[in-house]
This record gives C-alpha cells, structure tokens and sequence, in this order.
C-alpha cells in the first residue's frame, strides 16, 4: 500500500498533487490541430445537440458542485437554458423534460444510486443522456446514450479531488463543444479558451507549489470549530466545494455562501476570530470583483479572519487580507480548476492534524450505492 501511495502519506493528498496530469489526461485528443474541439467519443450527432432546448444537470455531492460551475459556463457559451439538480431531488418532483432536454450526469464512480435512477427516469420520458464519469464501464455510462470519459485514473481517498476537476474539465469541454456545433459566434472566444485550458495543469501546478503556506495556515487552524466560506459567480460552488471537503475532513462546521447574500442572513454567524475563506473574482470583472471586496471589508470590520484568494497583483483584495492566497491570472469561468486547490490542500491538512484518517473519513462511502 505505501509503494501505491508513492510517498504520500494519504490517496487524497497523492491525488491532490495529481490534478495537473489528470486535468492534461482529460483534455488529452479532444484539441485538433485547428484548436477546434472533437470529442468524437460522444456518439451523439451534432444535428440532435443543434436541437436540444435545455440542459439538466444531474449529480450528487462533489459532482454536483461541478455542475454547478457547469451551469455558468454552458449558459453564457451556448445560451442555452440550463438547470442543476441533486439527483436525489430531481426524480421526486415530476421535473419537465422531454426529447428535446439533453440531461448531463456527472458522476465519478458511475455508480451513485441517486444518479442512476435519475438516468432512468430521463430515458423514461426519452430525453437524451450524457454521463460525465472517471470509470469505464460502470452502470451509469452503460445506461446513458452517451459518454465523456475523465481520464483522472483510480480515485481512491473518499473526498473527491482529481474527480472535480476533471469533471470541471469535461463540463467545459461539452459547454464549448455545445457551442462550436451550434455555431455560436465565439469562435475567437471558443479558441482562446480552449488554449488556456491546455494552460490550466501549470497553472494547477503553481497552486500546488504554493502549498507551504496553505499548510501553515492549517495547522493555525487546527482547533476552529467553524469555518465559512464565500465566493460569487463560479467563486460560489468553490466556496461550496471548500466547505464540503472541511465537513468530510475535519469534522467541523463549515458553509458555503453566495457572498452577496451575506446581510440576508449569514453575517450573523461573524464572531471574532472566525476564519473566513474568500473567492474572488479575477480582474476584469470588476463590478462582481469589488462587490466580493466590499463583502470581505464587511465580515472583517465584525471580526472575521480573512484568508483571501485572489490575483497576485490585486492590490485591493491584499488590503483586506489577514491571509491572502495567491490565484493564477485566469478567465473567471475556469478559475475553479485552480481556487479549489489551496482549499483542497487546506482540507486534508487540517485533518491530517487533528489526526483523522483522511481516506476513510468516518460515516462515508467511495460511492454511494443505495438511495
Ligand atoms: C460520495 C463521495 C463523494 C462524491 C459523491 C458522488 O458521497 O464520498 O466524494 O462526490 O459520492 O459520487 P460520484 O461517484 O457519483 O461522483
């Protein structure tokens, strides 16, 4: 087990610092040599994905969370309407879908029972189904129409890591593709964004670089017994994503807010000295940008500890810092393939501290196979 672990002492944090061959294995022959996308793989005829009226996303835990960033990018790609939905949810509600609704599935083992039923009951009502999913040949691909694989290899650690962002990855890669086939006029935007995708596993690897002081700051933190987290935008389903992996980790309270709805409710929890991570939108999109600034000045004047992740060179976001993480300079819509590494790091040390054992934690299952 410790040669399968190569030197670390956890699968998660080995597959921590994996995420930037996994993320490379991902976009790996999806890029012709036009920078065009061809996911050939995805048996599905572009006149059909030229038809489809909405998306819905199905997912559970970490998975959904990535369809929510999803949401973000296929919606301002492709216009095309698009919902997220607990998969555990979505079955019970009589939800409207029909031949025209493309559900897209995200799921890393394939196997979630939630997930599954909520395939079946897709196809029931005969719309079309993609399944986003890390393991070949499980159920929920098998019973889909249609596949992305993630290439992130074996997911061990319970918490997942390399399985977001490689979902992230997939997620972007058919919202791009949707886009391309339907012939959206991004065309430059389209090209761009592919070529920093393929920037994406440097710019994991700086994070991944940088996890001295993301260790330091764990082991500070080792005896709060709540921790918020906030971001806006995609900054959001990070925020949420960091909240859960602390949960899952460390056994300690933590939630993930929309910092915007910061006054309608949870600056009440602001005590002295609470931790406070914070996403914030890179440069460029300045109105969202220093509204996050404004919120973090808020829950710092009632107290909180901020530990900011932001640009290097954001010099408003270092004002109001007690802890300032350092992102890379990306487009808001993949900035969290790279934000969700300090907190992905911040998590397992954590718990590494308190003295958890971090790929079993307690109560949790790889794959959750019953409903
Ligand atoms: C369990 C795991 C999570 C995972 C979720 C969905 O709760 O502990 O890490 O995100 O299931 O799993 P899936 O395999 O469908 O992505």
């Amino acid at each position: 087990e410790a040669a399968q672990k190569q030197g670390f002492d956890w699968y998660m944090r080995k597959e921590i610092f994996e995420q930037p061959k996994a993320v490379a294995d991902t976009l790996l022959g999806r890029l012709n040599d036009r920078g065009e996308l061809q996911l050939d793989e995805l048996r599905m005829s572009p006149e059909l994905l030229r038809r489809v009226n909405k998306v819905v996303i199905v997912a559970c835990g970490t998975a959904f969370y990535a369809g929510l960033v999803a949401k973000y990018a296929i919606e301002h790609w492709t216009r095309i309407p698009c919902e997220v939905e607990l998969a555990s949810e979505f079955r019970y509600r009589d939800p409207i879908i029909d031949p025209m609704t493309l559900v897209v599935t995200i799921s890393q083992s394939g196997e979630t029972a939630d997930t599954l039923m909520a395939i079946r009951h897709a196809r029931e009502q005969h719309a079309k189904v993609i399944a986003i999913c890390n393991t070949n040949g499980a159920t929920i691909p098998r019973e889909s129409d249609a596949v992305i694989y993630t290439h992130a290899g074996p997911e061990i650690g319970v918490a997942s890591t390399k399985g977001f962002t490689t979902q992230l990855v997939a997620c972007y890669l058919l919202g791009l593709y949707l886009a391309q086939v339907r012939g959206m006029k991004y065309g430059d935007e389209i090209a761009a964004l592919l070529a920093e995708l393929e920037r994406m596993p440097d710019a994991i690897q700086r994070m991944l670089d940088a996890k001295g002081a993301v260790y330091d700051l764990a082991a500070e933190l080792v005896d709060a017994t709540s921790v918020l987290f906030l971001g806006r935008h995609v900054g959001y389903p990070s925020a949420l994503e960091g909240a859960l992996k602390l949960k899952e980790l460390a056994y300690i309270h933590a939630e993930g807010f929309a910092a915007g709805e910061l006054k309608h409710g949870p600056i009440a929890l602001i005590s002295e000295g609470l931790p406070v991570f914070v996403v914030v939108p890179p440069r460029g999109r300045d109105q969202l940008r220093d509204k996050v600034i404004s919120n973090i000045a808020e829950v710092r004047a009632r107290g909180a500890r901020t530990i900011v992740l932001a640009e290097g060179s954001d010099d408003e976001a270092h004002a109001v810092a007690d802890t300032f993480i350092e992102l890379p300079r990306v487009s808001t819509l993949l900035q969290p393939l790279a934000a969700i590494i300090p907190l992905q790091l911040f998590a397992c040390e954590l718990a590494t501290v308190k003295g958890h054992d971090v790929d079993q934690p307690r109560n949790l299952a790889k794959s959750v196979t019953v409903e």
